[in-house]
């Protein structure tokens, strides 16, 4: 992951705060903000306070009981004064009850309520957090893994906004010494598996290639227009270019697909909604 020293660093949703303590360490951003959901008390109970102590001895700003998608919860956070936003492997917090799971379930899957989440948080970064005068990015680091990968990250988040997906790359973990990946609600450190961090920007990809190129040693796989034609791919498992109509055929017949299609259609209800709602307040 390249991060520039010139820049203003927002973190968002870090577990235990290692994450944080290990960009300040290694990094050495011009500022760093590190924010977590937890309050200060479920923190110390689920992974102790010894990196939030770090980050205090280090005069870090930390903010927690920090919701992304709630304004009334960013307390001292100055706005629109930062040049990057990161949030690594996001997930919804574990629901407190079989309750409460079924009241929020009842409308929208799990997928959709994630997708949901980095919406919202994408919108926040670019209206809230990120200086106008600033390199204006904002990251996401996920799992290679089901269910992470069927909320299409790349292209589904930001339909109808002006918000550009730049690109991806491998995120390597060795550049972060002792960051400890974290469950949402367990004292557990996750398995290592691979990540992927997203980009996005509402500079051009273009603009955005002049902030990483000759400067990050990562591989950077852009996002650029693709010469296959859309009715030889499909768009909801990206994937494709389909040698012939029976293959694409066999395809959309599979379960996996289908998975995948139920997910996409949900969105698009879920965005149809976000709309109306936003033409009633
Ligand atoms: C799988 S954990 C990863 C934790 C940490 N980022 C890491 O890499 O170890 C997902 C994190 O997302 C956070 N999260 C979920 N919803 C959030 C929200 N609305 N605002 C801020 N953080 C949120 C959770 O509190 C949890 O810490």
């Amino acid at each position: 992951m390249y991060i520039d020293p010139k820049w203003r660093v927002l973190t968002v949703g870090d577990g235990d705060l290692s994450f944080s303590a290990s960009l300040l360490k290694n990094h050495q951003p011009q500022q760093l903000t590190a924010t977590i959901y937890d309050s200060m008390a479920c923190l110390q109970e689920k992974y102790g306070d010894d990196y939030y102590q770090q980050l205090q001895q280090d005069n870090c700003q930390v903010i927690t009981d920090f919701d992304v998608t709630d304004k009334k919860t960013w307390g001292k956070l100055v706005k629109k004064s930062f040049d990057l936003v990161i949030f690594q492997f996001p997930l919804l917090p574990a629901f407190s009850s079989e309750k409460a799971f079924k009241t929020y379930c009842e409308t929208y899957s799990v997928n959709t309520l994630n997708r949901a989440l980095l919406r919202k948080y994408l919108l926040n970064c670019f209206q809230y957090f990120l200086d106008d005068n600033g390199v204006k990015l904002a990251f996401i680091t996920s799992k290679n893994v089901k269910p992470y990968l069927q909320w299409n990250i790349e292209k589904s988040l930001i339909r109808n906004t002006d918000i550009n997906y730049i690109g991806r790359f491998y995120f390597d973990i060795s550049k972060f010494p002792d960051y400890k990946v974290r469950n949402v609600n367990r004292d557990k450190h996750v398995k290592s598996t691979q990540g992927t961090t997203y980009i996005y920007s509402l500079e051009s990809l273009e603009n955005c290639k002049t902030i990483f190129d000759d400067k990050s040693d990562d591989y950077i796989t852009y996002n650029r227009q693709s010469r296959v034609p859309e009715h030889k791919t499909c768009q909801a498992c990206r994937t494709g270019a389909f040698a012939t109509e029976r293959d694409k055929l066999m395809h959309l017949a599979t379960k996996k697909h289908q998975q995948m299609f139920a997910y996409e259609e949900q969105w698009s209800d879920f965005l149809q909604q976000e709309s109306a709602n936003k033409h009633i307040t």
